[in-house]
């Protein structure tokens, strides 16, 4: 299949695997690449440039595909070390950065003059117009379904991605909700180039989290997720464990005068404890709608293999069946 998501970042297939954090480390994003599609190195799960350095050259001993890393711009006070991060990305040879988070503007010069290609996650039509007038080379537009940060607006992408289709010049994928070769043929009918997934990827036998988390995703159904951190306008799609029922009763209890501190417990350093180490209530982690979508735990190769003769069989016989004359 070419879109001009193939085409920007020379891949064989229009499938993405967004960063993730404690689960894109170099293995899972090596497996997605060596299968065709475009891998990505969660760049601040590792705590510093130089751990990001050494994890860029893991992956590419395990692939000499094109792979990208995920940069999160954060709402806080204290920074990481982000020039330093964009160094070890440019020094490593990565072609192919996914920024999230807040506006990449500052980031976008010195990445590009390195001759990166930026792909800019938004939840929102507004910031993906900011992302194209800013120079992105592409966005990956996340509706209300997806797993992690959903923004504000809360439109699910049957709206999300026709009104992005409507107005955006650059080339995007769908985000959020993306599970298999119907979501992906879906995506395309709606205006997209491909498709970007994380809670799909989690449940693969290469993804390198703790086994507990797979069968978690795997025995989850679509309403098995929460919205936490509303009030905060920090919104998380998070599965539900008695961790994030105890955050929501803090929230249900505080309303307005619920503060960050007050949720620290249940949201803060849970990443290594649930994907490392498998302690499924020690806190709220990200996970989509699309849990309910998801029955099985293959090899990447597998899940992207059987995604790509889906499209096709869809595409060439039920769709094509249907105009037929
Ligand atoms: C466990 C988990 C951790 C995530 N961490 C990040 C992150 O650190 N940075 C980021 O930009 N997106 C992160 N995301 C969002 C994904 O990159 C992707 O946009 C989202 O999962 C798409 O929705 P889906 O889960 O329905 O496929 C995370 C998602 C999950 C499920």
């Amino acid at each position: 299949m070419k879109t001009r998501i193939t085409d920007l970042f020379g891949i064989e297939h229009p499938i993405i695997q967004g960063g993730m954090h404690f689960v894109g480390f170099a293995e899972l994003a090596a497996a997605v690449s060596n299968a065709g599609g475009l891998g990505i190195i969660t760049g601040l799960t590792q705590k510093t440039p130089e751990l990001l350095a050494n994890e860029i050259r893991r992956c590419r001993a395990m692939t000499d595909k094109p792979f990208g890393v995920n940069l999160t711009f954060l709402p806080v006070l204290k920074a990481p070390d982000y020039p330093g991060y964009v160094r070890a990305i440019v020094d490593g040879g990565v072609r192919i950065v996914e920024t999230a988070g807040n506006n990449p503007q500052k980031w976008l010069p010195g990445l590009h003059e390195a001759g990166v290609k930026v792909i800019h996650k938004c939840t929102s039509v507004r910031h993906s117009l900011k992302a194209e007038a800013i120079g992105c080379d592409a966005v990956s537009v996340d509706g209300f379904e997806c797993g992690g940060h959903p923004g504000e607006d809360d439109i699910p992408n049957f709206i999300l991605l026709p009104r992005a289709a409507e107005v955006l010049k650059i080339p995007f994928v769908a985000s959020g909700g993306m599970a298999d070769g119907r979501s992906l043929v879906a995506a395309l009918a709606l205006g997209a180039d491909g498709m970007n997934m994380g809670t799909r990827f989690i449940a693969t036998k290469e993804a390198p989290v703790h086994e507990k988390v797979k069968q978690a995703i795997v025995a989850a159904s679509e309403l098995d997720t929460r919205l936490v951190m509303r009030s905060l306008r920090n919104t998380e799609r998070v599965l539900n464990n008695t961790a994030v029922e105890r955050l929501l009763e803090k929230e249900r209890a505080l309303g307005a005068n619920l503060k960050f501190e007050d949720i620290i417990e249940e949201v803060a350093g849970v990443y290594p404890k649930i994907m490392l180490d498998g302690d499924m209530d020690a806190g709220a982690w990200s996970c989509g709608m699309v849990a309910g979508l998801i029955h099985d735990v293959p090899t990447v190769q597998e899940l992207i293999d059987r995604i790509m003769h889906e499209a096709d069989t869809l595409i060439r016989g039920r769709l094509a069946g249907m105009v037929a004359i």
